[in-house]
């Protein structure tokens, strides 16, 4: 397969960090994101392009797209998200919720919005975006975890309204859960190695088309129930 240009967001550590890993190990040119590319040590070791960005932050994401003017990118992989606790019912940090719908739900769609003219001169056309099994209102028996839960099933349905409004152009936009991955937001008792986790899901987004716009996968190539 011919190398293609990745944008890969939160790139300093866990998933990000891994998707950036194999994506340079077989050939491909990255731009890997952090919002602090000094402390970003790992992830400048590996001698990759790297720019600040803060998702949540318009003026960073206009910073970036700045950056992008005339260049051409294939893949836009969003991978940056929190996950902090706004308490249970009955004492709900409200403005927690806030601010992690604006790094969840609203960041990849910002994202989307500065890397358009760049995906457009790319020839993959391809958006892929981190979500969570936490956030599929069908599989929440287990309830809680409001901020992250509505986030990340807001994201899932910003990814639905891309993929409607781009697939007349010929992009493929669709949403990935990680499996439980062993990263900070993971936890040490998570089941699935970062690793396992990331060639997982290169091995779904290399198989991409059409057939998979605005839908919603498993790191194992499952469908998952929205
Ligand atoms: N690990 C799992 O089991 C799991 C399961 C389901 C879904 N996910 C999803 O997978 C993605 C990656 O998760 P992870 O496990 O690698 O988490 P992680 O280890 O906590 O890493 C999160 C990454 O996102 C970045 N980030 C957070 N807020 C940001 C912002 N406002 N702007 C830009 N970057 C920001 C962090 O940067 P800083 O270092 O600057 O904070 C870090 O690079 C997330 O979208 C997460 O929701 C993970």
């Amino acid at each position: 397969m011919e190398p293609k240009t990745w944008i890969v967001t939160g790139a300093n550590r866990g998933i990000g960090l891994e998707f950036v890993r194999q994506l340079q190990a077989r050939g491909e040119d990255v731009i890997a994101t952090a919002r602090d590319p000094e402390a970003a040590t790992e992830l400048c070791e590996l001698g990759v392009r790297v720019e600040q960005l803060d998702v949540a932050d318009p003026v960073s994401v206009a910073g970036f797209a700045a950056l992008l003017e005339g260049e051409s990118v294939d893949v836009l992989l969003n991978n940056a998200g929190a996950m902090e606790r706004a308490g249970d019912l009955g004492s709900i940090d409200y403005d927690l919720m806030r601010r992690q719908f604006d790094v969840n739900t609203l960041g990849p769609l910002r994202m989307v919005e500065a890397a358009l003219p760049a995906l457009r001169l790319g020839g993959r056309k391809l958006i892929a975006t981190l979500t969570s099994k936490m956030g599929s209102i069908t599989d929440n028996t287990s309830g809680g975890s409001y901020a992250y839960r509505t986030s990340k099933t807001a994201l899932n349905m910003v990814n639905r309204s891309v993929s409607v409004d781009l697939a007349g152009e010929g992009f493929t936009c669709v949403v990935l859960h990680p499996g439980w991955a062993q990263t900070a937001m993971g936890g040490e008792n998570a089941p699935l190695d970062v690793a396992a986790s990331v060639t997982g899901m290169l091995k779904v987004l290399d198989g991409a088309d059409a057939g998979h716009n605005g839908r919603f996968f498993n790191y194992d190539g499952e469908e998952l129930p929205w």
